[in-house]
């Protein structure tokens, strides 16, 4: 894998060679194994131009477990608020030894970029592009939804017939996009529940169904509800209606959680806004596995930047991811 930039054109084999070696990683952790020797000389470099606290301190954990040299670069307080440029501050951070660069960007296509541009010869990897795509995060759901399904049995399955919804702020989810491609990619059916004005206008293009209710959604027993954060950030009045209609509507709440089948598990890839798109009873509650996405995102990055640095490269085989 030369680098890892989004879901949309990653292939089942490299999806699927990423969730086992994760699980191989994981296994490390279970037995307590704190170090790996794996990447010892190579340097990582955290390009971080948005704020993060999961991302950025799991890529730092697993690049440190792997033995990597870590380099955390924050925009704030940097040259980029005097008006340095990415392609500066990429060469800057390459000419102190940068082996991998993890980007993540208001910009959509700003990874990109970096990759093809020719400016860095690192490999790079997506840690969130304005609202493209959050390709780690969707893996780490991935490897959460498959093994809550098979356990100890996971390696190698895919997540055939198995039903996830994903509900909320679609419109400016990167999250959302990078689940429904690789999602689909890996045989899952995916529906997305949102109001009307927060679903984006190409979602025809995309391979998952759209519905506007979710108490429909969630009668069909999913076994699996994502829920996104409402990113008010990002919103302006056309888009949003009341906080108290949304969490109305379309908040997971207690009685919601209480009518899902056996097995169904309630997800959220943080940071959330309890009492908005989901309750503290569910986000708390024994089907949550909001704590258990965090600890294998550091597994599914440490395979990630294993594959990258230390594993067969594309580049070596013919491919680009
Ligand atoms: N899920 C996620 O990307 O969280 P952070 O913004 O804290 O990294």
């Amino acid at each position: 894998m030369r680098h890892l930039l989004d879901t949309r054109t990653l292939d089942r084999e490299t999806a699927l060679r990423i969730l086992d070696v994760a699980e191989d990683m994981s296994d490390t952790q279970s037995r307590e194994v704190k170090k790996l020797p794996t990447l010892r000389g190579k340097t990582v470099v955290n390009l971080f131009f948005e704020d993060s606290t999961r991302t950025r301190i799991s890529f730092e954990a697993a690049a440190k477990r792997l033995s990597a040299d870590v380099i955390n670069f924050a925009a704030k307080g940097s040259s980029v608020s005097k008006g340095e440029s990415l392609k500066d501050t990429a060469q800057t951070l390459q000419a102190m030894g940068a082996d991998a660069v993890v980007i993540r960007h208001p910009a959509s296509g700003a990874p990109q970029t970096l990759a093809t541009s020719g400016w860095i010869s690192a490999g790079v990897v997506n840690a969130g592009d304005g609202t493209h795509e959050h390709p780690t995060q969707a893996l780490l759901d991935a490897f959460t939804i498959r093994k809550r399904r098979f356990g100890a049995d996971s390696r190698g399955r895919d997540l055939a017939g198995i039903r996830v919804v994903i509900v909320g702020d679609v419109l400016h989810s990167r999250v959302a996009r990078s689940n429904v491609w690789l999602l689909a990619t890996l045989g899952a059916e995916v529906t997305l529940v949102a109001p009307p004005t927060l679903v984006p206008q190409n979602v025809s293009l995309w391979p998952a169904r759209v519905v506007y209710d979710l108490d429909q959604a969630l009668a069909e027993g999913p076994d699996a509800v994502m829920m996104l954060r409402i990113q008010l950030e990002r919103m302006n009045a056309a888009y949003f209606p009341t906080e108290r209609e949304y969490s109305r509507r379309w908040g997971l709440d207690a009685l919601r959680v209480a009518g899902l089948p056996d097995g169904s598990i309630v997800m959220h890839p943080g940071p959330m806004n309890r009492g908005l798109e989901i309750s503290s009873e569910a986000a708390d509650s024994p089907r949550s596995t909001v704590l258990e996405q965090v600890t294998n995102g550091v597994s599914i990055r440490m395979a990630v930047l294993y594959l990258l640095l230390a594993g067969e490269r594309d580049d070596e085989r013919g491919g680009d991811q």
